[in-house]
């Protein structure tokens, strides 16, 4: 399956030296590696747990499970039996046993240029203690949700490790999401405590985080489901917090935590107002100057769940996807460690949001397992200028990154200046996660931010996979710009046709695996029929991702992209049936439609067809509401690009539309292929003529 020889032409290698000191220094020793981690998963995976703290061992198979909907319910466990914290791993084995604790664990680096501190691992080890007992003071219990919707700040990560600390499980809403999306996942996994903060900046923008919990706290009252307890981290400035909130001020109430009367907020800018609840709202601060320090870890089995991530689905309700402890530990561990090659001086920057897979996985989990110095970045790579990355990969001397074509593609636009004006002469390894890279992109990454010099890592994988699945190694896969090439350790991919058969040498069609890896999903929280029926019911036997792959005459793999109703927008999946159902909550919609159209930055945009109800007229007016709405019931990333008003849509004798039809419409594409079966013709006729011209 990996093939004996790897080509000699038409692929890129980084500089020579990092072989030296590599974990995997060759494409042998990958090999090597990948034959006994399918042949003995028990031992591969045995020896990488020798590293970590058990608490007492595990008493069954080390990976144990079945794939096959045929023979019975999915499952996967690992190294059931055994008890651990994850949180013990990654901070007090670190400090204690490692004797890392005057170790960075954390630079922050804020919004505002200038706003910054750092934390060790023993300061954040004394962090997340005092927080997990206030957790514990406000009630929460092993096995309890607390939902998490916070700005990228180290509480988030104090804050996720202290229910990890108490067995509670997290489950983390992008601070991007509306008040509607963090309520529906508040009900969704029955959180019983909220932690938030008052607000922060994204570049120039203040978002209001707190008005949008109380939104969403609000909203789960309506729907009978009451949450009485609120935690809020003071964030912004001093001031702001001493004239808004009816909490003490964060000095002198918790003396451990980071000066923060820096600069962030800007003396022009407005100071928020945080409504404050007194019945509901607890103050971050005065609840942890008031804890302890100590903090016994809660000691769990392998399969206690660790956190819920809700990922969109194709039907439209987003899927509160499980990962369990051990697993998932020793998976982003060892994906963190091989795949950026980490090595103890490295400092190491993933520009991910935390409210994402990514950032659990590598920001948070692989990397603190690792004992590695990280960068935190709250701000955007485009403020206060474009060359604000660069100009944080020099101060902090960054050697590995780790960011998202779409952010490529956005500095790519502004040419090398920006780039060439930071020396970047630390970095030694470059990642990139969430959509296909494509080659013009990977060529720009490669020579120009790093110089030739630095491998590219083409990490594919899905909040279901818990971490990579299919990537380079960087000392031992010559890469293919555009290809994620081989899988990891573990992972044994696939490419099934349409009858479910598997193809051999260079083929396309759907990515399955075949068995589980230590990190893989465990169900869809409270509904296991429907992780079974998303990812097991089409092809018995195997877990299929949903995207479409190709293997070439070499055997590397390319990712072609999703082949079921999602779309990609800047690295962020959004289901289709999603926005389309946003759009029909509001009153003059009858029936929308709505397909991706390809982007320049962002990968695909959102591209709408609506039918309005009898007698509305489409305006700009309309338009701007229907925009709107989509943004509060979903978010601004699920913001539509272009919204077409469609007298009619195309749909086949049966009633079904025809997407496929929509999307060459979008595109702009008069060859429509097969469309005999589509019921009136003149509807897409119609269509094109109103079709939306691509923005400025
Ligand atoms: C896409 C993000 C091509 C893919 C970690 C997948 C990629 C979805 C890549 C998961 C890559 C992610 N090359 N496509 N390197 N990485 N994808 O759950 O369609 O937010 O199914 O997890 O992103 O998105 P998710």
């Amino acid at each position: 399956m990996i093939p004996d020889k790897v080509p000699k032409e038409d692929v890129f290698y980084g500089a020579e030296e990092m072989r030296r000191t590599a974990h995997v220094p060759t494409f042998d020793k990958y090999k090597d590696m990948y034959m006994q981690s399918i042949e003995d998963p028990d031992k591969f995976w045995g020896d990488m747990a020798k590293d970590f703290f058990w608490k007492s061992k595990h008493t069954g198979r080390f990976l144990d499970y079945n794939f096959d909907v045929t023979k019975g319910e999915i499952f996967t466990k690992c190294m059931a039996g055994a008890s651990t914290n994850i949180c013990y791993n990654v901070l007090d084995r670190n400090v204690h046993e490692r004797k890392l604790g005057d170790k960075v664990a954390f630079h922050w680096e804020g919004n505002e240029p200038g706003d910054e501190s750092t934390v060790t691992y023993r300061e954040l080890l004394h962090h997340v203690c005092r927080f997990a007992n206030v957790l514990k003071s406000q009630g929460v219990r092993k096995g309890e949700r607390v939902a998490i919707y916070m700005p990228m700040v180290v509480e988030l990560v104090v804050a996720m490790l202290a229910c990890a600390r108490i067995g509670a499980v997290h489950s983390i809403v992008f601070a991007g999401f509306s008040a509607e999306s963090l309520s529906d996942r508040i009900m969704d996994s029955q959180c019983t405590l909220l932690v938030t903060a008052d607000g922060f900046y994204r570049g120039d923008k203040l978002i209001n985080l707190k008005i949008l919990a109380d939104e969403a706290l609000q909203k789960c009252r309506d729907k009978g489901f009451p949450l009485h307890r609120c935690i809020v981290l003071k964030h912004l400035s001093k001031e702001a917090q001493e004239t808004s909130l009816s909490c003490p001020p964060a000095k002198r109430s918790c003396p451990d935590l980071q000066d923060r009367e820096t600069s962030r907020v800007k003396k022009s800018r407005p100071v928020p107002q945080v409504p404050w609840n007194p019945e509901v709202d607890r103050c971050w601060h005065a609840l942890v100057a008031a804890a302890s320090d100590e903090c016994e870890p809660e000691w769990c089995e392998s399969e206690d769940p660790l956190f819920i991530l809700y990922t969109s689905g194709s039907t439209g309700k987003p899927k509160g996807v499980l990962h369990t402890l051990s697993g998932y530990m020793l998976y982003t561990a060892a994906t963190f460690k091989l795949v950026f090659d980490h090595q103890p001086d490295d400092v190491y920057w993933c520009t991910a949001d935390i409210g994402w897979i990514t950032g659990h996985s590598y920001i948070t989990y692989g990397p603190l397992a690792n004992g590695a110095t990280s960068v935190l970045f709250e701000g955007l790579p485009t403020y206060p200028d474009v060359s604000r990355m660069w100009q944080i990969v020099d101060k902090y001397r960054v050697s590995k990154f780790y960011t998202a074509p779409t952010a490529i593609r956005l500095l790519m636009k502004y040419g090398n200046e920006p780039v060439q004006k930071y020396k970047r002469d630390s970095l030694k390894v470059l990642g990139t996660v969430g959509e296909p890279i494509n080659p013009e992109a990977w060529h720009w990454y490669f020579s120009v931010v790093g110089d030739s010099r630095c491998p590219i890592v083409d990490t594919f994988w899905q909040t279901e996979t818990g971490g990579h699945v299919l990537t380079p190694l960087p000392a031992a896969t010559p890469m293919k710009p555009g290809s994620a090439t081989f899988p990891f350790f573990g992972v044994v991919p696939a490419i099934l046709n349409e009858s479910g058969e598997e193809l051999e040498g260079p083929s396309e069609g759907y990515l399955v695996f075949k068995q589980p890896w230590p990190g893989v999903m465990r169900t869809v929280y409270g509904n296991h029929g429907r992780f079974q029926s998303t990812y097991f019911k089409k092809f018995p036997g195997y877990y299929v991702t949903g995207d479409g792959c190709r293997r070439d005459k070499d055997g590397y793999y390319w990712i072609t992209g999703r082949i079921d109703d999602m779309l990609n927008v800047s690295g962020h999946l959004l289901s289709t049936a999603e926005v389309e159902s946003a759009l029909v909550e509001h009153e003059a919609v009858a029936e929308a439609a709505v397909v991706g159209r390809p982007h320049p930055v962002k990968g695909e945009s959102l591209y709408c067809f609506v039918t309005l109800g009898d007698g509305r007229t489409f305006n700009r007016t309309l338009e701007a509401q229907l925009r709107k709405q989509v943004r509060e019931k979903i978010g601004a990333i699920a913001t539509p690009d272009y919204i077409q008003d469609a007298p009619g849509l195309p749909k086949t004798r049966s009633g079904k539309i025809m997407r496929r039809v929509l999307r060459k419409i979008a595109r702009g594409e008069k060859d429509l292929g097969d469309i005999s079966t589509l019921a009136d013709s003149s509807v897409v006729e119609q269509l094109f003529l109103n079709r939306c011209q691509p923005a400025l």
